[in-house]
């Protein structure tokens, strides 16, 4: 167990990948406590049932006070935080850039760059001297979609904050990379059925076409760049995507 005796903090823990990179966190022995605005309770059942040790509350992360408190009830409760998983993110997607509306770009920016901010500001004096921060990216940030302006917008903030993030923590013994994942997660779904042929389309690009695992293909990267392995490794991004991100 690489990550016994560790604390680590999952947004957005209660479904999708972060419920996916929870459970894998877990069972490397990281105590885990997952920030959400909906109920994690069965994902913290689930891990202690595997033998594994986590908590949650409700945190909305685009209020600075809800994330500070949360950071702090959980320094509290378990002695430090020594992992943070920024991977919530929420937004509305398929929206052409003349028919965003003002609440649109609030979502995905307060969402993605701002709630990932907060949390490593909150973070930041339990992370030095030991401290891993992995951030979600996406992948299409780089090739682009037609509708998602607002949420690559988000995405391209937080390449910018993991990018600048390893340079200015790395003297304070951090290390902060990023992940581009794809996985059918809930709001992945609802996006393909939302538009017939676009899971054919994005296999075609694949090189390896299937869908990622949350937890054994995502998770299991989460853990790498938590772990003792990966202690030279800051400001990367590793893709785990299938092949269909290459990131040079
Ligand atoms: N699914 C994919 O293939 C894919 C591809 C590229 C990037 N990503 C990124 O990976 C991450 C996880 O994606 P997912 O598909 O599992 O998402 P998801 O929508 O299925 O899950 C997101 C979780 O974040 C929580 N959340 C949303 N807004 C919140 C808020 N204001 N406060 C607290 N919690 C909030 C939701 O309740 C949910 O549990 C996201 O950052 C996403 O952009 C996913």
């Amino acid at each position: 167990m690489i990550l016994e005796a560790k604390v680590a903090i999952v947004t957005g823990g209660a479904r999708g990948i972060g419920r996916g990179i929870a459970l894998a966190l877990a069972k490397e022995g990281a105590t885990v406590a997952i920030a959400d605005v909906r109920d994690a309770t069965p994902v913290v059942d689930e891990i202690e049932r595997r033998g594994g040790r986590a908590t949650s509350d409700r945190c909305d992360i685009r209020q600075s006070g809800e994330v500070d408190a949360f950071v702090a009830q959980t320094a509290q409760a378990f002695g430090t935080v020594d992992i943070l998983v920024n991977n919530a993110m929420a937004a509305r997607v398929g929206v052409p850039i003349s028919e965003l509306t003002d609440s649109d770009i609030d979502l995905a920016l307060t969402t993605g760059p701002t709630a990932t901010l907060y949390f490593m500001r909150a973070c930041y004096p339990h992370l030095v001297g030991k401290g891993r921060v992995i951030n979600l990216r996406s992948g299409s940030e780089m090739s682009g979609i037609p509708g998602y302006t607002a949420y690559l917008a988000g995405k391209a903030a937080v390449a910018g904050i993991t990018r600048n993030a390893a340079r200015e923590w790395g003297r304070d013994g951090i290390t902060v990379n990023a992940i581009c994942p794809f996985a059918l997660s809930e709001s992945a779904q609802a996006t393909f059925d939302a538009s017939p042929g676009m899971l054919d389309a994005i296999y075609g690009q694949l090189s390896l076409p299937r869908t990622g695992d949350p937890e054994a293909d995502i998770g299991r990267t989460v853990v790498f760049l938590a772990g003792p392995d990966a202690s030279y490794i800051t400001g990367c991004t590793i893709a785990v995507d299938g092949g269909g991100t290459f990131v040079s």
